[in-house]
Parts: structure tokens; sequence; C-alpha cells
């Protein structure tokens, strides 16, 4: 069934004023609540599921909205957590630019806020919990240019990730520090290269197809910075009798994704363990609604202050690795990707 959003709103704030009193929550039991951009991405179910259970397992109450991917709907979620006295935040970003003013209203009430693998630009944060974003565009450029044919400049499409995103700025930083030498050099040709708005799969379906209908000759790679736009990137190719046939990136080990890998459709995917950034997530919550200090091995400059952060690892994964890692790990069942 269709929920509308407004009573989609009506019942998430239904639902916050229920558990909404302040006597609610207290240091040893804190209420954290979960700002998402959105669940249409299986990684963010996984993510909140995670945080959830690990808040739990603490002791504490989880309070979790997503915002569909409007910024004016974060704002408001992030207010209705404010107005009902959750202990501290964990924001997903959808745009690291729009959420200054939800951010200084939630430190004016004392709560703590905590940048959930997107930074959260030009104001007051007190964690930064991700992924080395630079170093993922640069595995998954590094992988594609490793194994495109040489007896011709590469042809190579790259498909990246929201603008809105500071993670997909990143990402491509990343991507280019492989891919701009190897062009001067003339031994790689970007034949195309364009933003997918939203992450969405359509978008990168769309961004490929644009590639073929542009470029002469075939295409050998396209470097795509989520499994998300992958899927579209492999449907396109799937379309044009080019699956399998052309090396495709993605991030995330998604099942899709992984199915996609072991059938030969997508090349390889990047697995990033969300377990062991959700739980960090979830103990640095319980610290700073706590009042404890924190500390983190690196800090990074969001155009306000100098942001404690973490960088978790990540494993490049192809059809090789795949049952070593993201299986081995339980991140994906090794049924579902027959
Ligand atoms: C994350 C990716 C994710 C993408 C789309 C990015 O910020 O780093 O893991 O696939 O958002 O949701």
């Amino acid at each position: 069934m269709q929920i509308h959003p407004f009573v989609r709103s009506a019942v998430l704030l239904a639902a916050l004023a229920a558990l909404g009193s302040p006597a609610f929550a207290s240091k040893e039991k804190p209420v954290v609540g979960i700002s998402l951009d959105t669940l249409k991405q299986e990684r963010w179910q996984h993510d909140r599921d995670t945080i959830e259970a690990r808040v739990k397992a603490l002791g504490g109450t989880v309070i979790a909205t997503s915002a569909n991917g409007d910024d004016t709907r974060q704002v408001s979620d992030i207010d209705a957590l404010i107005s009902n006295h959750v202990d501290v935040i964990i924001v997903v970003p959808h745009n690291g630019e729009a959420l200054t003013r939800a951010v200084e209203a939630a430190k004016e009430a004392g709560i703590p806020i905590i940048a959930y693998d997107r930074l959260i630009l030009n104001c007051d944060i007190d964690l930064y919990v991700t992924f080395d974003n630079v170093k993922i565009g640069a595995l998954m450029a590094q992988y594609v240019v490793d194994r495109v044919p040489k007896d011709h400049p590469g042809r190579i499409v790259c498909v990246y990730g929201a603008q809105t995103d500071n993670n997909a700025k990143l990402l491509k930083q990343g991507q280019d520090s492989v891919l701009l030498p190897l062009v001067k050099a003339g031994k790689i040709n970007i034949v195309h290269a364009d933003w997918a708005a939203d992450w969405n799969s359509e978008n990168g379906k769309k961004i490929v197809n644009a590639a073929i209908a542009k470029s002469p000759q075939p295409i050998d790679g396209v470097v795509a910075s989520a499994d998300s736009v992958a899927g579209g990137v492999c449907q396109a190719l799937l379309e044009e009798h080019l699956a399998g046939k052309v090396i495709v990136t993605g991030q995330d080990a998604d099942r899709a994704a992984c199915q996609r890998v072991m059938r030969g459709s997508q090349t390889m995917t990047i697995y990033k363990p969300l377990k062991q950034l959700a739980d960090y997530a979830a103990q640095a919550a319980f610290d700073l609604a706590q009042g404890k200090k924190i500390s983190a091995p690196n800090s990074i400059d969001n155009g306000f202050k100098k942001v404690p952060a973490v960088f978790q690892d990540v494993t490049v994964v192809d059809k090789d690795n795949m049952f070593s890692t993201v299986v081995k790990d339980g991140f994906q069942k090794a049924e579902d990707l027959k």
C-alpha cells in the first residue's frame, strides 16, 4: 500500500510525541535519534538496523527517520527529533550543505551530532564516522585501468554519484588521481562522464546510454561510483548486448550487486564493513550522550572546524574473493548469490 508522505510524517510525529517526554531519556539509557537521507538504497537499511541493534544491546532506544531524499523533510525530521529531546542524533545527510540550520538548532538544544558516512559541511558537528572515499574512488579506477585492453587507449565512462553528496566528490577526486595522469599519457580516454542525481539507478542507465550513443567505438570500462548506479549501468549494457564485456565497478556489496558480480555483468564492488561503522557510531552516540569526550584517530575540516573523524577500512571484491570476504563475514548469504 502506498502511504502518502504527509500521513507518514503524521504517523512519525505521533510516534515521536508518544516517546517525547524528557523523562524518558536518561544518561544511562539514552535515546538516539537517527536521521537518514533515504531507505531506498539497500545499504542504509543495513546501517539503520545495525545501529539500532547495537544501541539496544547497550541499553538505549532509537528513533529513526528517513527523509526520502528531500532536504526540507530532513530538516523537519531533525527538528522533530530535537523537540522530542533525543540525547544525540546520528545524521546521514541527503545534502551535506543543507543541514546547517538544523544542526545549529540541535546544538542550541545541547544535542550532539554524529555525521554518519557523509560529512555535513559548515557547521558544528561532534564526530564524522566514515570510510576513506578518496581511497575507494582510487581503488575503483585502478581496478578498471588494470583490466581494460592495452592494444588501444582504454575507453572509459565515469558515472559519478549525487552532486549533493560530499562523498561523490571525494570518490571523483580518488578516481581522477588514477585516471587523469593516464589520460595525459594517452593511455586511456574518458569518453563520457556525468553525475547520477540522487545515486539513482535510472540516472546511471541514462549516462551509459548517452556514452554509448556518443562513442563510435565500444566502451571498455565504466567507473560507476556505487552499486545503486551500477545497477542502471549494467541494465544499459545488457540492452546493448554488452553485459559481461565491459568492466563495471561499484561499492557497497549490495545483494543485487553481489549477484551481478557472481553472474558476470558487474565486475567488482567494494565491501564496506557497515557493522564496524554502525557499532562505532552507536558507542560514540552513547559516549556523547553521557557527556564523555570523544577521541578519534583522524580529523577533517568541514569548513567550520576540524571534526574528529574515523575511517574504517574497505575491501575490493570480485568473483574471486566474494566468498572469503562478504559471505564469510555474514554480510551476504551464499544461497542468495546463486
Ligand atoms: C555512500 C555509498 C552509497 C551512496 C548512495 C554514498 O554517500 O558512500 O555507500 O552507495 O551514498 O546511497
